[in-house]
């Protein structure tokens, strides 16, 4: 049987052609998901092709999303055409000062800021754009907090479409912005927050007949779940203790969820590792939802604050997918105040490793978790890095030279500060100042 669209709704449970341009149930407006629940592959041979494919020249091969093609059952290579720019193909990195901070014998990091836009969003996006192409659509959009429309402007770009992109207007860094220019997107910065404008985007695309690109699209998700099929290939298939990611729009732990569910079911791996999911503690709906006992109600944050401006997210779309996941893995979630996302990013950086500000609420969230004793300090623990360092560069100036406050008025102490030093152009002098201060 043929990939198609299934509604996740347990009382709908639709099922639709995958070329049918929808991204939630016509039906009952639930979350849809691609797949196809009669996919067996035999895991020995299939580990054995995926791992040849590293050898080889050819672009699909060489995609850390595409080489793992058996998964993605929308897509078929004798027909279709994919749009890649070789990502994933991401590192997996020790840190032993980060584990330290952390209170854990050792901490992994896969660092999806090594893609060819600097975040994890090129995973999904390659799938997106690729099945953009094959519905003949001309043009597609998103609402982003930045990392999403500079990987959606690159993909459209590489693929002749005209990318439209919908932004919270002074809320994203630079950095993003400045991709999305380059890579020629219509850009349009809107006065409202990213909640606000999905849902005015999400009518739009409906009424304009231009292909949406959030995560909401249900073959991002199945691009980035290729994170998790990399991950473990990479670690010859031994299973990690936990996974940590940060939360925002739970696009990324749906889909980490998916992937390994489905793993896991064809035998690839025998056990699944629990998902830890850390978002930013003023824009916490889904901490919320787990720690209120009843769990009952999904209560949205209108009003969502972090500088961690990735995850500045309330009302997350894919929330039902992402409750289902954790609830599955027997995971967790935190949360991590801005203090403790910037320390932690400061020290991920003295790794040598560095990342953007949503990135280090894994740190953070993994120090809380093992000071609580829910993740044991000898348990084994791959933290998901989802942007690059130089994503948000203002952000890092203003910490090392003590001028990051909060959106709220509250400095941020610079913990591990490093300011830079002026100095008179004296040979004298700065040899005696490098001498003073580096022994
Ligand atoms: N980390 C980074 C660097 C992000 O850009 C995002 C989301 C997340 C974490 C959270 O991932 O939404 O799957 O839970 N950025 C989106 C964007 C919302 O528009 O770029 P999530």
């Amino acid at each position: 049987m043929p990939s198609e669209l299934h509604c996740l709704n347990p009382e709908c449970r639709a099922v639709y052609p995958i070329d049918e341009v929808i991204y939630t149930c016509p039906q009952c407006a639930a979350l849809l998901e691609s797949g196809d629940p009669s996919l067996t592959l035999d895991p020995a041979a299939t580990k054995r092709l995926w791992r040849e494919r590293r050898m080889s020249n050819t672009p699909l091969d060489q995609s850390g999303v595409w080489r793992y093609r058996e998964m993605l059952g929308f897509f078929n290579e004798r027909q279709h055409c994919a749009v890649t720019l070789r990502e994933g193909n991401t590192p997996l990195l020790n840190a032993p000062r980060a584990a330290e901070y952390a209170g854990m014998d050792a901490v992994t990091f896969k660092h999806q800021g090594f893609n060819p836009t600097g975040s994890f969003k090129d995973n999904g996006m390659t799938a997106g754009a690729t099945v953009a192409l094959r519905l003949g659509m001309k043009r597609v959009a998103c609402v982003s907090t930045g990392n999403t429309s500079a990987s959606m402007a690159a993909y459209a770009a590489a693929a002749g479409l005209t990318p439209i992109i919908f932004l919270p207007h002074g809320n994203i860094s630079y950095g993003k912005l400045a991709q999305a220019l380059e890579y020629g997107a219509l850009t349009l910065q809107v006065e409202a927050n990213f909640d606000q404008i999905l849902a005015l985007v999400r009518v739009l695309a409906d009424e304009t007949g231009i292909y949406l690109l959030n995560s909401v699209n249900p073959f991002r998700i199945e691009g980035q779940k290729t994170i998790m099929v990399e991950m473990l290939d990479q670690r010859d298939w031994r299973v990690p203790d936990w996974v940590v990611v940060p939360g925002g729009n739970l696009g990324n732990v749906s889909a980490f969820g998916k992937g390994l569910r489905e793993l896991h079911a064809m035998g690839f791996i025998d056990r699944l590792p629990r998902l830890a999911v850390v978002q930013a503690a003023r824009s916490a709906p889904f901490y919320d939802y787990f720690h209120d006992g009843e769990r009952s109600k999904f209560v949205s944050v209108t009003e969502p604050e972090t500088l961690a401006t990735a995850i500045r997210i309330g009302d997350p779309v894919s929330w039902p997918k992402a409750i289902h996941e954790v609830e599955t893995s027997g995971g967790v979630v935190e949360r991590a105040t801005e203090q403790e996302i910037a320390d932690a990013k400061a020290v991920i950086g003295q790794c040598g490793i560095g990342c953007e500000p949503a990135s280090a609420a894994t740190l953070a969230g993994l120090k809380k978790l093992r000071a609580a004793g829910v993740i044991a300090a000898d348990a084994d623990v791959v933290a998901v890095l989802t942007g690059n360092v130089l994503k948000d560069p203002d952000y890092i100036f203003k910490y090392h030279t003590g001028g990051l406050k909060t959106p709220w008025g509250q400095g941020i102490e610079s913990n591990f500060g490093n300011r830079p030093v002026v100095l008179p152009n004296d040979a004298g002098r700065i040899a005696e100042f490098i001498a003073e201060r580096t022994g």
